[in-house]
């Protein structure tokens, strides 16, 4: 009997040390947006502009975006489906959208958007708009090597793995956004 409480005991040691470490090693890895892939997604919406991920924008923004109407005239270009693909990646981006993501990133976009709000753009998002209030036309528009927000790729070196972390950001033609005096 005591043999058995012993081991018990030293069971849950255990699993509460193991416990605690994937706590931690997770509260690491969840800071910014699941770096989540999808070849489908990858085709379909990369062409013309980064594949944002799913954790920047939430649910109701993605259903609204992949409608097939909506997709008929997409910020002014056809950037249509077909149907079968449409749905699977409208699956994909629900599945992994910000309201549902424990990334630290994702929920900070999805608790700046108002309730009634459903923006198409992650430009408009008021976490990401604040964020970005330093990038003055200079970083941006009239960088050559940016041109647009929408270019996140552009400064974040890192946004692959969905890492957003400050020195991570390399400005084209500035240089690392950490070093710069400009924050
Ligand atoms: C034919 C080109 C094209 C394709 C294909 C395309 N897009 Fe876009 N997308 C655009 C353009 C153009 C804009 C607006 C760019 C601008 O404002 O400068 C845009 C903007 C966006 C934005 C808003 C960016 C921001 O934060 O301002 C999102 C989100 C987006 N697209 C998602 C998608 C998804 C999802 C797909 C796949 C179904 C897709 N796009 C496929 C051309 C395309
Ligand atoms: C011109 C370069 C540039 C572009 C393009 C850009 N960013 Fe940023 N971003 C920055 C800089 C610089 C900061 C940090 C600003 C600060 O807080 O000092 C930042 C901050 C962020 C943060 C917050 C990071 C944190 O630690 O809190 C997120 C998330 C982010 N950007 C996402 C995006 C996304 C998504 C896009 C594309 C839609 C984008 N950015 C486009 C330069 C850029």
């Amino acid at each position: 009997m005591m043999k058995r409480i012993l081991l018990l005991a030293v069971l849950m040691m255990f699993s509460q040390q193991a416990l605690a470490e994937s706590f931690f090693t997770n509260l690491f890895r969840f800071k910014g947006v699941a770096p989540v892939k999808n070849d489908l997604y990858e085709e379909g919406c990369a062409e013309c502009h980064y594949a944002y991920q799913p954790g920047l924008l939430p649910k109701r923004s993605w259903e609204k975006l992949m409608l097939a109407d909506e997709l008929e005239d997409h910020f002014g270009e056809v950037a249509d489906l077909e149907e079968e693909d449409r749905i699977e990646i409208l699956n994909f981006l629900v599945e992994n959208a910000a309201d549902t993501s424990f990334y630290k990133r994702s929920s900070k976009i999805n608790r700046s958007i108002p309730d009634d709000a459903t923006p198409l753009r992650i430009t408009e998002v008021p976490y990401i708009k604040r964020k970005h209030k330093p990038m003055t036309d200079k970083y941006v528009k009239n960088n050559p090597k940016v041109k647009s927000l929408i270019n996140c790729n552009a400064c974040h070196r890192e946004i692959d793995k969905g890492i957003f972390d400050d020195d991570t950001i390399l400005i084209p033609n500035y240089g690392y956004w950490s070093e710069l005096d400009d924050d």
